[in-house]
């Protein structure tokens, strides 16, 4: 297969959690070999709602390094804040003109983060132009995501379709890349809510920088079905099966080897075990980590990222500017 691009990017709003690692990043490190990859902090999603500007400006910078920490190699794929290349906010109002209200106010995440809140800001209603022109700026093919996300990659797919209609050939339609198991990471007090790292309730997620300590009290307290089978049933036994997908992906087996195994077993001794496997498939990223924060080096990677970043971002806009029609800058 030819070298596709690949872009996906995380938004710098607390803690990375499991369910980050399991959807998003752990395709990133995966797919980081074969093709050529952009990763980025999307700071400019995380405003969307309101932010503490130091919080913004810590988590921005170790949501990065996790980054690098879970394996990203900086010799293999552009790693860079959002901010960082101006493209991202001038293709983002670009493609805002385009997008009808109706298909904004289609979204689920849209919906779901501004439900029951008296002020919202705009910018949370068109976060998914924005979106679409990060994927589309790069002519990205594959977009590795959660399935929480796949919603805004078919109207990135609609928007390029659309975009191409009117001003011609331009944009490369993406296609999401979302994995066949752990697409949906479930809250640990919860079975039928996403994982989220802006939980008011800590027990809720793993954060991948939380101490063995804590992840073992957390998996203990974890809900669990009814029932003492370990069993892969969504319908019927939701928290157990997310317990089992969390134990294949970090453990590399498959669910079956996974249902096999603690067949006749309790829900005691499987949570004992997958606590382990969660500690220690957490381990090296967490030990990387601290050495990344304190060498510092992550203001080198972002600064080459962004610069490799631009280079190809820049000549997608000066196009699609073209393409519209605005008068060109004489130089
Ligand atoms: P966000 O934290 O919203 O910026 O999400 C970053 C990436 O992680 C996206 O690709 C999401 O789809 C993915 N993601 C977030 N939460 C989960 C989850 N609970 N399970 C699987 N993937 C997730
Ligand atoms: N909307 C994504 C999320 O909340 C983050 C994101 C922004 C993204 N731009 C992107 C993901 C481009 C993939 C590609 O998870």
């Amino acid at each position: 297969m030819a070298k596709q691009r690949v872009l996906s990017g995380i938004q710098p709003s607390g803690k990375l959690t499991l369910g980050n690692y399991i959807g998003a990043m752990k395709n990133f490190v995966a797919l980081q070999h074969e093709h050529d990859c952009f990763f980025m902090v999307v700071d400019l999603h995380a405003i969307t709602v309101p932010q503490e500007p130091a919080a913004l400006r810590e988590q921005s910078e170790a949501v990065a390094a996790l980054f690098v920490a879970a394996g990203l190699d900086p010799a293999q794929a552009s790693i860079f804040m959002q901010s960082h290349v101006p493209a991202h906010a001038e293709l983002g109002w670009l493609l805002t003109t385009m997008t009808y209200m109706g298909e904004l106010e289609r979204m689920t995440q849209f919906k779901d983060k501004s439900e029951g809140k008296d002020a919202v800001g705009a910018g949370l209603f068109v976060y998914p132009s924005l979106m679409a022109a990060d994927i589309l700026l790069y002519n990205s093919n594959l977009v590795p995501v959660g399935d929480d996300q796949k919603q805004h990659l078919e109207l990135t797919r609609d928007l390029a379709g659309r975009f191409n209609y009117r001003y011609g050939e331009t944009f490369v339609i993406p296609e999401p890349f979302i994995p066949k198991v752990g697409a949906r990471i479930m809250s640990l007090d919860d079975g039928t809510k996403k994982m989220s790292k802006s939980s008011p309730n800590v027990g809720s997620f793993i954060a991948l920088l939380d101490s063995p300590d804590e992840i073992r009290k957390k998996i203990s307290r974890a809900k669990t079905d009814l029932g003492r089978e370990i069993i892969y049933d969504v319908q019927n036994k939701p928290e157990v099966s997310n317990l089992m997908t969390i134990f294949a992906q970090c453990s590399g087996q498959t669910l079956e080897q996974v249902q096999t195994t603690y067949d006749g077993q309790g829900y005691g001794a499987f949570k004992k075990d997958l606590a382990e496997v969660v500690v220690q498939a957490l381990e090296p990223l967490q030990n990387k980590y601290a050495d990344i924060r304190s060498s510092g080096e992550i203001h080198h990677i972002l600064r080459e990222g962004a610069e490799r970043a631009s280079t190809v971002a820049e000549i997608t806009l000066r196009e699609v500017k073209e393409a519209m029609g605005f008068l060109p800058r004489a130089h």
